[in-house]
């Protein structure tokens, strides 16, 4: 097969959705889909006390929550599909938002009951920021939820994206009966268990179902469906490809019901992957040159193997197993004979891959975030990776300083992973770290002690909004508490502002001082 065949099998995409939502038994779904487990509730049963098996860590166990990003693949209906699942907790957002550097479309879930949370919003807006298709399943429609015109209109209004529903919800909770299928034309019947009856639009005045259409809840939903048919927006495969209109599917992901036709259409229409910027112009997938470039660094993750591994969105030509590339960063040439893919926790060799794929290789501590790796000439990078505003800030010290040299080892590769920034003070000295959520601090302190075994001391700082200078205009009498110089990791000056206030504040009476936000998102 030739490159530009393989691409055409690929469709990378993340799940994401607020905390609870279904995220994990929408996938278990769609992995029973692609035969990687034989039964629903391998993956988490919180209850039962079994863990997703994409949750590696021990604190994820304990907080029956998936902080760090896997990635799961299978082949399914011809295609080739590469899962990555982010974790839904609020406080991750980095981690998440990364991850989506590395996908070609999203599946975002909402909870029928609760429409769009105000902490996951954010989520969503960097996918419509950034252009990436959203594809979009309302769940829980055998609970009593928002009525379905209002969630669409809140999706509309808060994402500013344009909706077209796949299907058309008839009742819910107790008096949840199934759904048009637009798509199909056909109405899929809810029988309260995973057995769905479809019944074409064509045979729905046959005498069985009667006792269906009779239904005061069935009446009232095809009214508002054939409102919806003739006053809403046309469908535009253009428009979801450019992430301007989400398809949205209603369904059960626990019945599961609905699951089976969403993904189907899903696979077929989410995009396979696309040319994508880089410093030498776009760079199409099907180029015969191997390139791609790396969105997370994860070290210990797996107990048992003690190493680091560096995740590999693979953007062009083929890998193969063993080839040299250049690290574009240093210009240094490398030998990829170690990688592999991941099935849940569970790590297979991979011995060749495609644009679309992710790939996970061995890292002897050489690898940052961003970076890119090319086959022949090369030489360009891909500039895919934005930063995220850290918004909590702590000062970090090592309990017992006679471990600081595991306590600089353990920050360094820390730091360099992304699982947290790092800051020191302007006068040198103290570390400064910066996170988007108060999780992101427990899980540095547990790894450090359980990876480095270093106990560490937070001294919280608090809040801060924190804007980047230029060395000339930087003098020392400018700063105090509320407004406080530190350094980055390249050492350049970066004000932590207490409030919007204080930094308004700041902005008035120094209206000759550049403050640069360097984050995309806000
Ligand atoms: P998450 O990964 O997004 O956090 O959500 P998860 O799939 O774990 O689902 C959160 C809760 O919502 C679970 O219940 C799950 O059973 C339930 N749920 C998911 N999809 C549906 C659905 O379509 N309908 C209904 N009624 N419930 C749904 P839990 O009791 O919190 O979890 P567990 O203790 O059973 O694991």
């Amino acid at each position: 097969m030739s490159i530009g065949d393989e691409v055409g099998q690929r469709k990378t995409f993340a799940i994401i959705s607020h905390p609870d939502a279904g995220k994990t038994t929408l996938t278990e779904r769609i992995l029973l889909f692609g035969n990687l487990i034989r039964s629903a509730g391998t993956v988490k049963g919180k209850k039962s006390g079994k863990f997703a098996t994409s949750d590696w860590m021990e604190i994820e166990k304990q907080r029956g929550i998936s902080v760090t990003s896997s990635v799961m693949n299978f082949r399914y209906d011809g295609y080739r599909v590469n899962i990555l699942d982010t974790p839904g907790h609020e406080d991750f957002s980095e981690d998440t938002y990364r991850t989506l550097t590395a996908v070609d479309s999203v599946v975002m879930i909402i909870d029928a009951t609760k429409g769009i949370e105000a902490q996951t919003l954010k989520l969503f807006k960097v996918c419509r920021m950034r252009g990436i298709p959203i594809f979009t399943f309302i769940n829980k429609l055998d609970r009593e939820g928002r009525e379905p015109l209002e969630l669409l209109e809140e999706i509309e209004e808060v994402l500013d994206i344009g909706t077209y529903p796949m299907n058309w919800p008839a009742g819910m909770g107790k008096r949840f009966l199934g759904i048009f299928d637009r798509q199909n034309e056909r109405f899929i019947q809810y029988n309260g268990n995973e057995e769905e009856t479809y019944i074409p639009y064509s045979e729905l005045d046959q005498p069985e179902y009667e006792d269906l259409v009779s239904q005061g809840s069935y009446q009232a939903a095809k009214d508002e469906f054939s409102l919806v048919e003739e006053a809403g927006d046309d469908f535009s495969l253009d428009s979801v490809l450019s992430g301007e209109q989400t398809p949205v599917f209603f369904g059960s992901a626990l019945a599961p019901f609905g699951v089976d036709t969403f993904f189907d259409t899903f696979i077929n229409m989410a995009p396979v992957p696309a040319p994508r910027r880089s410093t030498e112009g776009l760079v199409s997938p099907d180029n015969q040159d191997f390139s791609g470039f790396v969105f997370k660094i994860q070290a210990n993750m797996n107990p048992a193997h003690r190493d680091r591994v560096a995740f590999l969105r693979v953007c062009s030509g083929k890998f193969e197993r063993g080839m040299s590339v250049t690290l574009s960063r240093t210009g240094k040439q490398l030998k990829l004979a170690q990688s592999q893919q991941f099935v849940a926790s569970s790590r297979d060799t991979v011995e060749e891959a495609y644009a679309g794929d992710i790939i996970g290789i061995y890292d002897p501590n050489m690898y940052q975030i961003g970076d890119t790796l090319t086959e022949g000439k090369g030489g360009f990078e891909y500039n895919e990776l934005p930063q995220f505003p850290p918004e909590q800030f702590k000062r970090v010290s090592a309990k017992n300083v006679m471990k600081s040299k595991q306590f600089y080892k353990g920050i360094e590769q820390l730091v360099q992973e992304g699982a947290i920034q790092l800051f020191h003070g302007s006068r040198g000295g103290s570390f400064i770290l910066g996170a988007v959520g108060e999780l992101q601090y427990e899980v540095f302190q547990y790894r450090m002690k359980n990876e480095y075994n270093v106990e560490v001391l937070l001294e919280t700082i608090g809040d801060r909004i924190p804007r980047w200078m230029k060395e000339e205009q930087v003098d020392d009498s400018l700063f105090d508490e509320r407004n406080m110089l530190v350094r980055d990791r390249e050492n350049n000056p970066v004000v932590l502002f207490k409030n919007e206030f204080s930094l308004n504040w700041f902005r008035d009476k120094h209206p000759d001082i550049e403050l640069i936000d360097l984050f995309e998102v806000n």
